[in-house]
């Protein structure tokens, strides 16, 4: 195709790598080729200016600052090398929207850019602070930035906060994500919170899961427990039933 060979040129010449701020041995140890070729074309279609500085880099996934006419942006990078079959179906067994018969071994893998957008923007329809959705395209997910000028918002667990005003916000999130937008997070801990502008933040949804999942009250109570000894060690007065019961409850919210 000629257009392939346009791509190659251009990732051989390291015109493209130029924008990315990175030469190309940094790129090949973390990206490999297809994550490269989405980059180019994520880049061109979203019109993403350049990459400003990695915020994280995990085992799974690393997260860009980008920059899009002059203004901040995140994306992020799921990385395809760790991405398993197997650890990825048992996030979306038992979820209607992403059926069996839509996903194949060749693009499961793309799934979790799909998915964690879905997410985040289920939960903003709901009313749940989070990062805002922008688009996705294969394993690559552009969102809006939490974070001042000089530096990412922290996560909960290095933020300087009033916890017992974080708490009583991160409950109604945790009971507007099961009864409204109906997902259990998963993976939630004081390293997927983070603090922006006196605010909680809840990130990273790609993991999470419709509550119709088989193991939805196991990733609940696994949830509840992180929070439940998280705020508790911050002395507030949150204990495990008491979070549990308000999650799944049908009182008021308070
Ligand atoms: N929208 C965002 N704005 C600022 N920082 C972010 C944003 N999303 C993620 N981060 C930072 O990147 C880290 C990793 O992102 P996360 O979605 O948790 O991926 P991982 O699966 O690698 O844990 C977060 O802990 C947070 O510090
Ligand atoms: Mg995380």
């Amino acid at each position: 195709m000629p257009e392939e060979s346009a791509l190659d040129q251009l990732l051989k010449s390291g015109e493209f790598l130029h924008h990315l701020d990175m030469d190309r041995k940094t790129a090949d140890l973390v990206f490999d080729r297809r994550t490269i070729r989405a980059l180019y074309e994520f880049m061109s279609s979203q019109r993403i200016d350049y990459v400003d500085f990695p915020i994280s880099a995990g085992k799974e996934s690393v997260v860009f600052k980008v920059i899009r006419d002059k203004k901040p942006l995140v994306l992020k990078i799921y990385k395809l090398s760790t991405l398993r079959f197997s650890t990825t179906w048992k996030y979306i067994e038992g979820d209607y929207r992403f059926s069996r018969e839509r996903i194949s071994k060749s693009n499961f893998v793309y799934i979790w850019a799909k998915k964690e957008y879905t997410n985040l923007y289920e939960m903003r329809k709901n009313g749940i602070l989070c990062p805002r959705p922008y688009d996705f395209h294969k394993n690559l997910l552009l969102m809006s930035y939490l974070g001042n000028q000089v530096s990412p918002a922290p996560r909960l667990k290095d933020a300087d906060c009033d916890y017992g005003s974080v708490y009583s916000e991160i409950r109604i999130f945790m009971r507007a994500m099961y009864q409204k937008a109906k997902l259990v997070h998963a993976d939630l801990s004081e390293y997927n919170i983070l603090y922006h502008r006196k605010h909680a933040y809840i990130v990273d949804v790609g993991q999470s899961v419709s509550r119709e999942h088989p193991a939805a009250d196991f990733f609940l109570e696994r949830d509840v427990k992180n929070m439940s000894i998280f705020f508790t060690k911050k002395g507030i007065e949150a204990p495990y039933d008491d979070l549990l019961s308000f999650v799944k409850g049908t009182g008021p919210y308070e």
